[in-house]
């Protein structure tokens, strides 16, 4: 069976910058207590009415398929992950599909979150494995920017969000000992309302009941969007940060690890560890828990934020572009979040 490569990436973020003091503009935080607390010092947000996270992962692809070498015509396969799709449905997958002009393929959405982009890595990983695809595009793009809330209420997870999109051409690879080792994927579904929207959601049982009792509208349940919902503003994402750092620092160490004995490695062979972009904070604890050197751990959050999905294609595509990563090199990929749900992917470049 043949492995995996990244044959190709790419990465597209908003020409907007919004800085910490741009944000206490509107709402009372600090410079100071953001990038104390997280690293960021600016993040990307989406032109209103223009980008769209089909419109950014349409512009991340393009340069992940220019750079290697394939036509829109060529593609055999869309994975599409991101938490903040265009539509509730249909996914984003068909949107790209589209605006790309590409053939009648198969247009697969992933729904993980900060994990999404690994997890789609290992579809995609599998179907060129098993040689029914061979040339796979992934894309990860997130508008996080429309759906926060920018008043102090909404602040601990506001200031912490970005907007981009990231992308790579999946093919077999062409060399000896090159492409993806293993990938590794988790879940935990115990803690998944500690960073959620539920909001708009179809959970009419339980939570309708105990919760807004008077809720479903209409003879058989009714809409899910109400106006007690929106009167309510409980249309934003919630987040128990502790809880969250907690559980990352301890799973993210834990499926690096896993990653590495699988392929009897060690941290010391890792020429670039690149982390899920969840908090500045969060990559400096995994760094020195396995006692790696600076270059070893690519991190940008300062820039961008977190970009949930797609945070490690964009760092990635720098990372790579930036000349860190070489033939030969191993790479790992983390991330955790929401559901909670984690995963790791080792490649030699
Ligand atoms: N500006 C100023 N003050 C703030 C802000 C803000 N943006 N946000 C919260 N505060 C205040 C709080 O109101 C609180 O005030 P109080 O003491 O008067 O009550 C104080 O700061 C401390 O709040 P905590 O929530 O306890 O702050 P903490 O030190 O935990 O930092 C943070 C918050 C940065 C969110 C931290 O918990 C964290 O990084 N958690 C991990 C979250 C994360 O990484 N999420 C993304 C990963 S998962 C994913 O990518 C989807």
């Amino acid at each position: 069976m043949k492995r995996t490569k990244i044959a190709g990436i790419g990465m597209y973020v908003p020409e907007q910058v919004v800085t910490n003091g741009d944000l206490a503009k509107v709402m009372d935080t600090s410079d100071e207590w953001i990038q104390e607390r997280t690293g960021i010092r600016e993040r990307r947000y989406a032109r209103r009415f223009e980008d769209t996270t089909t419109t950014m992962g349409v512009e991340a692809a393009k340069i992940a398929m220019q750079n290697a070498g394939v036509e829109p015509r060529e593609i055999d396969f869309i994975i599409f992950a991101t938490l903040s799709p265009d539509y509730y449905f249909p996914g984003c997958g068909v949107l790209l599909q589209r605006a790309m002009g590409m053939k009648e393929i198969g247009a697969l959405d992933v729904r993980n979150q900060c994990s999404g982009f690994i997890y789609a890595l290992s579809v995609a990983d599998q179907f060129i494995k098993t040689g029914m695809y061979k040339n796979i595009l992934l894309v990860a793009s997130e508008t996080h920017s429309y759906g926060l809330d920018f008043t102090t209420r909404g602040r601990n997870v506001s200031v912490i969000f970005g907007d981009g999109a990231g992308a790579v051409v999946l093919q077999p690879a062409t060399r000896e000992n090159q492409g993806i080792l293993s990938t590794h994927l988790h879940s935990d579904g115990d803690s998944a309302e500690l960073l959620s929207m539920p909001n708009p959601g179809f959970h009419a049982g339980k939570f309708w009941k105990e919760k807004r009792p008077a809720a479903p509208k209409g003879p058989y349940g009714g809409l899910f969007i109400t106006e007690e919902l929106l009167e309510k503003e409980d249309v934003y994402p919630y987040m128990d940060g502790q809880a969250v750092f907690k559980k990352a620092v301890i799973k993210f160490p834990e499926v690096i690890m896993e990653a590495l004995q699988a392929n009897n490695l060690t941290p010391v062979d890792i020429q670039l560890l690149i982390p899920h972009q969840a908090n500045l904070r969060i990559s400096q604890f995994v760094q020195h828990y396995l006692r790696l050197r600076e270059d070893q751990v690519y991190n940008n959050i300062q820039k961008y934020g977190n970009t949930t999905a797609a945070s490690v294609p964009i760092a990635l595509y720098e990372a790579w572009h930036g000349g860190k990563i070489t033939d030969g090199g191993l790479v790992c990929l983390a991330a955790f979040g929401s559901g909670f749900t984690w995963a790791s992917a080792l490649l030699r470049w």
